[in-house]
């Protein structure tokens, strides 16, 4: 272009600065010509464009950020579909099935099989299936939305999530909290009790471990919500690189606390257990 003298507009350069940092520059330019038309030289203005520029990237580092969280919130949403439907399908369903065959043998069943112990068995076999259809749908309820968060706040949620969490894995799980009595949003209240769970599961998933403990600093500025376990620990570094194909809880985790308006890092040696902690 300026071999061929032409005029041009905006071009964009990237030099290293005098500090060696780099410095984008834009710069316009005009040829001059003689009363004889020959070429005497450019005239135009070069502008430091470094700062509109990093705000264009950040802008676009932005955006792509945002697809990428829609995406996952997509495909956390479907995962939860996936998981209830998988209880619905598994638990649910088969219970009614059978409630229905024995609802039919006890209603058919003569005066003289009433009096059997295979009647009995039969009668008490469908109160324990209506038993256990009531828990699980309990459970899909309690898991969609933990009744226990708003009457009694943070604390008594991730109490009584940690005493079912315990029976159910037969782990040990610690609960310390200051300041229990101290209500939180609503929304910041549910968004801690999710991070608190996907920690404890992961805990239970993977770490192999013996004993959990579950930290809340609730009246403390910052506030603290840690979650610990003394199990096998995990190269941090190797499961960030592989995210692509690992689970999403650990992004989840850190996007809900930085959604709230907190920090989240995660400790991990392996061998020495693993410890999640948020500061808001
Ligand atoms: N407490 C822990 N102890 C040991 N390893 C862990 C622990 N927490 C996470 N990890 C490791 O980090 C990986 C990523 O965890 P992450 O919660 O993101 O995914 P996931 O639990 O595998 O799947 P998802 O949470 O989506 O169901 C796990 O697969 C596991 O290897
Ligand atoms: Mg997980």
């Amino acid at each position: 272009m300026l071999d061929a003298r032409q005029e041009f507009r905006h071009f964009e350069i990237l030099r290293l600065g005098p500090d060696g940092q780099e410095r984008w520059g834009a710069v316009s330019g005009t040829p001059i010509f003689d009363a004889g038309g020959h070429f005497c030289g450019y005239r135009g203005v070069g502008t430091d464009i470094t700062e509109p520029k990093r705000l264009e990237q950040e802008r676009l580092r932005l955006s792509l950020h945002i697809e990428e969280l829609s995406r996952r919130m997509v495909q956390a949403q479907e995962e939860i579909r996936r998981r209830f439907s998988r209880e619905l399908h598994d638990r649910t369903s088969p219970n009614l099935a059978a409630l229905r065959i024995n609802l039919d043998m006890i209603t058919k069943a003569s005066p003289a099989e009433r009096s059997t112990e295979v009647f009995a068995g039969r009668v008490e076999d469908t109160r324990a299936l209506i038993e256990d259809t009531t828990l699980s749908v309990r459970e899909i309820c309690a898991e969609l939305h933990p009744p226990v968060i708003d009457c009694g706040g943070l604390f008594a949620v991730v109490q009584s999530y940690a005493q079912q969490f315990a029976r159910r894995t037969g782990l040990q799980v610690h609960v310390e909290c200051q300041h229990g009595e101290v209500r939180l949003a609503n929304d910041l209240e549910l968004a801690l009790f999710r991070i608190v769970q996907e920690a404890l599961t992961n805990s239970a998933k993977h770490a192999q471990a013996r004993t959990l403990t579950v930290l809340l600093q609730l009246d403390s500025s910052p506030m603290v919500v840690m979650v610990a376990d003394d199990g096998v620990g995990f190269d941090v570094e190797n499961a960030l690189k592989a995210r692509h194909t690992a689970g999403l809880g650990l992004i989840n985790m850190r996007e809900t606390a930085e959604f709230a308006g907190g920090s989240f890092t995660l400790q991990s040696v392996p061998g020495h257990g693993t410890r999640i902690c948020v500061e808001i």
